[in-house]
């Protein structure tokens, strides 16, 4: 006897009814009811599908220590930003989420409030100065400032294989009593997403820019407040209206001011223009 379509879908999906975790169970359900949906939807073939297959199979292998294929490919999709939101209960006043990105480490260098995190990043100087508050403006003394970005060329220091496990443009700052941090840093530019790999085989077969418009990631965090996990964008960059991974909030694009040469807000002297941003950082309690 030929077994009907909809009964394939509904033994698949009936075989996780033992599942002990009721979470686990209901995520494959219906993980199954969809797949089963998208195939009949788009009629998929089996050569299609086995050009899937290969295709999560090179973006298993494009994966490293500091290469993440899938989050590319699950930020290109959108798939990111819409967790972010769904999950984004930022009250009034709270400072929006958007994307982690896949650039992101877990070694970046403790510096003192003030310092420079350039560290030898090509690009014009930039002074960035903050603070952390409450969403009812109240400062947070000692939060973690964690921040990092690409340079003037568009890449991060994990992108250079030259720096093996040099870290720059990036680093962990802490608050003073006034919620209040700085440091000088380079100015970002857009770049794009890697497309050596398989996620810029589907940008490039579908027609898609792989561009982001350029931005600051941070991570901010403090005893009793939710992380926020952000970026501050650049005002008038071009890329703000079709970034390749839909991170941007209009919220989150800050100003940058350009500066002639002369004495900077923290009185270092600047021998050729450069720029600043000030922006404030408001978390929400847990
Ligand atoms: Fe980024």
């Amino acid at each position: 006897m030929k077994f009907s379509h909809e009964a394939i879908t509904q033994a698949a999906i009936d075989s996780f009814d033992g599942a002990t975790n009721p979470r686990l169970k209901l995520i494959m359900q219906s993980l199954v009811k969809h797949l089963h949906a998208f195939a009949q939807e788009t009629q998929l073939t089996e050569d299609e599908w086995m050009a899937g297959i290969q295709f999560l199979t090179a973006t298993g292998h494009q994966c490293d220590d500091v290469r993440q294929e899938f989050i590319l490919l699950s930020d290109t999709l959108g798939l990111s930003m819409l967790l972010v939101a769904m999950h984004d209960g930022t009250q009034q006043g709270a400072t929006e989420a958007t994307v982690l990105g896949p650039f992101h480490t877990h070694d970046a260098p403790a510096i003192q409030n003030g310092a420079d995190i350039t560290n030898g990043a090509p690009g014009e100087p930039l002074h960035v100065t903050g603070r952390v508050v409450t969403t009812d403006g109240k400062p947070l003394a000692n939060a973690l400032v964690d921040v990092w970005q690409a340079d003037s060329e568009g890449l991060y220091d994990v992108q250079r294989g030259e720096l093996k496990s040099q870290r720059r443009a990036r680093g962990l700052i802490h608050t003073d009593s006034h919620g209040k941090f700085s440091f000088w840093t380079v100015l970002p530019e857009a770049y794009p997403v890697p497309t050596d790999g398989p996620v810029g085989q589907m940008l490039l077969n579908t027609g898609r820019h792989p561009w982001r418009p350029a931005h600051i990631h941070f991570m901010v965090k403090s005893d009793g407040y939710q992380p926020l996990v952000t970026h501050i964008f650049r005002e008038g960059d071009r890329y703000l209206d079709s970034d390749v991974v839909f991170g941007v909030r209009p919220s989150l694009v800050g100003k940058f001011q350009a500066h002639e040469i002369g004495k900077a807000a923290d009185g270092r002297d600047m021998k050729k223009p450069y720029w600043s941003l000030d922006y404030e950082f408001a978390l929400q309690k847990k």
